[in-house]
């Protein structure tokens, strides 16, 4: 039996990370955490954001995952450095396959970052980019995350505050969806932002990193398995799910408050 791939966000954000992992890894088993319950992440203390990060990944390593994806740019943001050192397994980041994403779309050198308030007040994207050589523009976008989890982002609500996000917006060819929820919201942001921008998303450069460091046991015709964990309800899991692609596999759900001793107890349900 091969071990699974553990994935988490916030929310259904990070199904845009598993959907694209899962076509480029189409037999490996995935187990997705969705802490739909303490959802958002982005106006959270940074120090939260970490010790909600930490509970998700010892649960996750209790399931012998094989390694960690963080589909969730605010937790890799404020939490991927001191995870690193604490887990066993790898751990893998969107940030640095955004900015990656980024330095291949770019011929200005002008791009955009739009993210939660934590992850834009975090630096880490702009820093890296800078880095790059490139100029960068940088926006929160607090509402944005809460559009796609309320299923509303395809809506006059989307549009409008879209437009006021991004109302200052100067001359960029790339926007960075620096936030995993917002590959939902493309036609929304793509409309505003206008057709001259390229919007790229941390998903493709992180399924094609995490493709390359999983070692893989020879061609198989039997397509991957996921399970989902989420710590809200199910039902408002899976109708949310639906507009990113639906939620193959079991949905099985989790009392946040005692996420340290659910790990151990549901050791051994096949994933
Ligand atoms: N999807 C998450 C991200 O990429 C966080 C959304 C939130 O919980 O605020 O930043």
């Amino acid at each position: 039996v091969s071990r699974p791939i553990g994935v988490f966000d916030s929310g259904v954000g990070g199904l845009t990370v598993l959907k694209a992992l899962r076509q480029r890894l189409p037999s490996q088993d995935f187990i997705y955490f969705s802490d739909t319950a303490r959802v958002p992440y982005g106006r959270k203390p940074r120090e939260m954001v970490r010790e909600f990060s930490r509970e998700i990944t010892a649960f996750l390593e209790q399931l012998d995952v094989v390694g960690i994806v963080i589909a969730c740019n605010t937790a890799s943001a404020c939490a991927l450095p001191d995870l690193r050192e604490e887990t066993a397994v790898p751990l893998w980041g969107v940030i640095d396959p955004g900015v990656e994403a980024a330095c291949r779309a770019t011929g200005s050198g002008c791009v955009g970052v739009i993210g939660t308030k934590g992850t834009i007040a975090s630096g880490a994207y702009q820093d890296k980019l800078r880095a790059a050589g490139l100029q960068v523009w940088a926006r929160a976008c607090p509402m944005f995350v809460h559009l796609v989890e309320e299923g509303l982002a395809d809506s006059e609500d989307a549009r409008v505050l879209a437009r006021h996000y991004l109302r200052d917006m100067p001359r960029i060819d790339t926007l960075i969806l620096g936030c995993t929820h917002y590959p939902v919201l493309v036609p929304v942001i793509q409309e505003v932002a206008g057709a001259a921008v390229t919007l790229v998303s941390s998903a493709e450069v992180t399924a094609e990193v995490v493709a390359a460091s999983v070692v893989r046991n020879g061609p198989s015709n039997s397509a991957g398995r996921v399970t989902h964990y989420v710590t809200g309800g199910v039902h408002a899991y899976q109708h949310t799910a639906e507009t990113i692609g639906g939620v193959e596999g079991k949905v099985i759900p989790l009392d946040v408050t005692r996420l340290a001793d659910a790990g151990v107890a549901v050791r051994g349900t096949p994933a």
